[in-house]
């Protein structure tokens, strides 16, 4: 059997008994005969097990509207070299420790003030919602970039459908907490779980992506799986990983980086090359992948994205508000 039943399999898609019995037989022989040659063999003939069925293949259309043309990154520099504390302080960690982490099934739990709340399964929450792919700068506070091909939704589609009640001036999301799966949560560097958070109109800004996957597929563990946010104006750490709640609140949500840091990471975090981290300039950025030649370049007012938000922010002291 399955370890675990995985609700976005049809049950078409599962065999029956007789035919996984059948299967196994023709597999049994194939690796008998493998072996003989020393080819491969699959791991389900070996094991006696079926592999564990992978989700189907995510539908997803291309959005160019909100897509940059520069070329994105490769699926390497995306998925080996990462921040998610929860599974180690080094960029190889979350590749190296994140793997058996069970991001299916998930629930989500949506929170506050809203009309609508409750317990959803990923699927609920994903159900109404048509997957697009927008390709997004996306800077980290640590100076270093990259373009990202995401697959998602936009945030405001989910939050609509939620009904947030006028007093709900802010959102709040928190990852989940797991210190058995996530060894990075029995030390004390973060106040675990992660949190974060964004004003609602940054939250219903068209830019603010919920996602689910990279380059087309699911979203890889050390990525965030199964679901995540991604804000391509601010710096990364407000994109937030492996989301488990979302929750309406009226005032402005404590924030894990800030907590620890305020003096360095604030609630607004906006890319800005004109307000440095006070241990390091914030005005270039190095381009993962790139040569040493044309690795560094200038980092962009709002990450690039300044024509789309700078207007959340008009009157505001944005060296205040950093
Ligand atoms: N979310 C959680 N739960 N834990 C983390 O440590 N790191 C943040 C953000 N989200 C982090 C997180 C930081 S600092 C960055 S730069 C991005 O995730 C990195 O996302 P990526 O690994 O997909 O590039």
């Amino acid at each position: 059997m399955n370890r675990y039943h995985d609700p976005s399999i049809l049950p078409s898609e599962i065999p029956s008994e007789s035919e996984y019995f059948d299967r196994r037989r023709v597999l049994a022989a194939l690796a008998a005969s493998a072996a003989m040659i020393g080819g491969g063999i699959d791991a389900a003939a070996q094991t006696g097990r079926p592999a564990v069925q992978a989700r189907p293949a995510p539908r997803y259309t291309r959005n160019p509207k909100f897509s940059t043309n520069e070329p994105p990154n490769s699926w390497e520099d995306i998925t080996s070299y990462n921040n998610f504390y929860e599974f180690g302080f080094n960029k190889e960690d979350p590749y190296e420790r994140a793997q058996s982490f069970r991001s299916h099934p998930w629930n989500v739990e949506i929170d506050g003030e809203a009309e609508v709340r409750g317990r959803f399964t990923l699927e609920d929450i994903l159900k109404p919602h048509a997957l697009e792919e927008r390709i997004y700068r996306f800077r980290c506070v640590e100076a270093w970039s990259r373009i990202v091909p995401w697959m998602g939704f936009p945030l405001a589609d989910l939050i609509r459908r939620f009904k947030p009640t006028s007093r709900a001036k802010f959102v709040e999301f928190t990852t989940l907490l797991d210190p058995k799966q996530m060894p990075g949560q029995r030390t004390s560097v973060l106040d675990w779980p992660y949190r974060e958070g964004l004003r609602i109109d940054e939250a219903m800004n068209p830019l603010t992506m919920l996602v689910v996957g990279v380059y087309g597929k699911w979203l890889p563990n050390q990525n965030g799986a199964p679901l995540r946010l991604i804000v391509p104006w601010k710096y990364g750490f407000k994109s937030i990983k492996s989301i488990v709640r979302i929750r309406f609140t009226e005032r402005q949500p404590t924030t894990s980086w800030n907590l620890s840091a305020p003096d360095e990471y604030g609630f607004f975090a906006n890319v800005n090359p004109e307000v440095d981290h006070p241990r390091w300039s914030q005005a270039k950025e190095r381009r993962i992948g790139g040569n040493f030649l044309t690795s560094r370049i200038d980092t962009l007012p709002f990450n690039g994205y300044a024509a789309e938000v700078a207007s959340l922010y008009r009157g505001m002291d944005l060296r205040r508000f950093y």
